[in-house]
């Protein structure tokens, strides 16, 4: 598969290492343009591939174009690109916000997949949700479904409107996890554990229960009930949380990421 990415930064790279670790492409298929040398340095130096400052060379031979930019240098690059792509080119978007209307509008393109995924991508482990516009054929869809697929696992929703969701959820997500561990570890050391004995217990909880979850297949309000003694400890600590409105509190935190992914793609509140 012949390859071009548009922005070799941080989600640019977990793509490209990603997609050449699962062999789904080879150094020599792929080219990368970014305005910054020293990545462009960085990347030719560890994956061996060619890397240009041009991003109408990039994409020219390309059968994928990856758009891995942030959102603010989207105009500019669209304005470069307008024109130039071939009806048979797929372009695969993953900036934030980015409307497919947006994109197929300012790149004069229809051959669009736009996916969401999340920063654990960087070490095979992140989640993406995509969409595809009617153009994309079968095949551009299964080009699509194994690049995101080689960082972690994919999910295809056949509406737009959920990529904003799930930009919300498991986009964001990963640092409501971590704002979790921190909170837990704070809590942890206040009660008197060492920061570095909080820190690993903290990790290791969340990290085994997500497995727990994961490999039992139960719902999580099942395993939560299943560590719960009435009048325990962990009831306790479930009451305070309950009063201080947790549940409420990651609800309202959902929707304003929400709200914010549609008010950045240009939708009406
Ligand atoms: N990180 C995440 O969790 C996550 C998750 C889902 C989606 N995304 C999306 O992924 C996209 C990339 O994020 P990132 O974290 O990888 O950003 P990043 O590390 O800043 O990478 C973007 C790269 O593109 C370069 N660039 C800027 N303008 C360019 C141009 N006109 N032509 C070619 N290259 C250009 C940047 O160079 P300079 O640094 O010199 O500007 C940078 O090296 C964003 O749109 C973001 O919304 C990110």
């Amino acid at each position: 598969m012949k390859i071009a990415f548009i922005g070799g930064g941080n989600m640019g790279e977990a793509m490209l290492s990603a997609t050449l670790s699962k062999g789904l492409s080879q150094p020599q298929a792929i080219t990368v343009s970014d305005v910054d040398e020293t990545r462009r340095r960085h990347l030719k130096q560890q994956y061996g591939l060619a890397v240009t400052g041009d991003n109408r060379q990039a994409s020219d031979k390309a059968e994928v174009v990856v758009l891995a930019i942030k959102p603010q240098n989207l105009t500019e690059v669209m304005a470069g690109l307008s024109g130039q792509l071939k009806p048979s080119q797929l372009v695969l978007s993953i900036i934030a916000g980015a409307r497919i209307s947006t994109l197929s509008h300012g790149l004069s393109h229809n051959c669009i997949v736009r996916a969401m995924p999340n920063t654990p991508a960087q070490i095979g482990e992140g989640i993406s949700v995509w969409t595809t516009t009617a153009e994309v054929t079968k095949r551009q869809q299964g080009w699509a479904g194994s690049i995101l697929g080689a960082m972690g696992r994919e999910i295809y929703v056949d509406d737009e409107k959920y990529l904003d969701m799930a930009t919300a959820v498991s986009g964001s997500g990963p640092a409501y996890f971590f704002l979790f561990i921190e909170a837990l570890v704070e809590a942890g050391v206040s009660i008197g554990l060492p920061g570095a004995v909080a820190q690993e217990l903290a990790l290791e909880t969340m990290l085994g229960s997500g497995h727990l979850m994961q490999k039992s297949g139960k719902p999580p309000s099942e395993l939560r009930k299943m560590v719960t003694s009435p009048g325990g400890t962990t009831a306790e600590a479930l009451l305070q949380l309950e009063r201080g409105g947790f549940s409420d509190l990651i609800r309202q935190a959902v929707r304003a990421a929400y709200e914010k992914a549609r008010q950045l793609g240009g939708e009406p509140q």
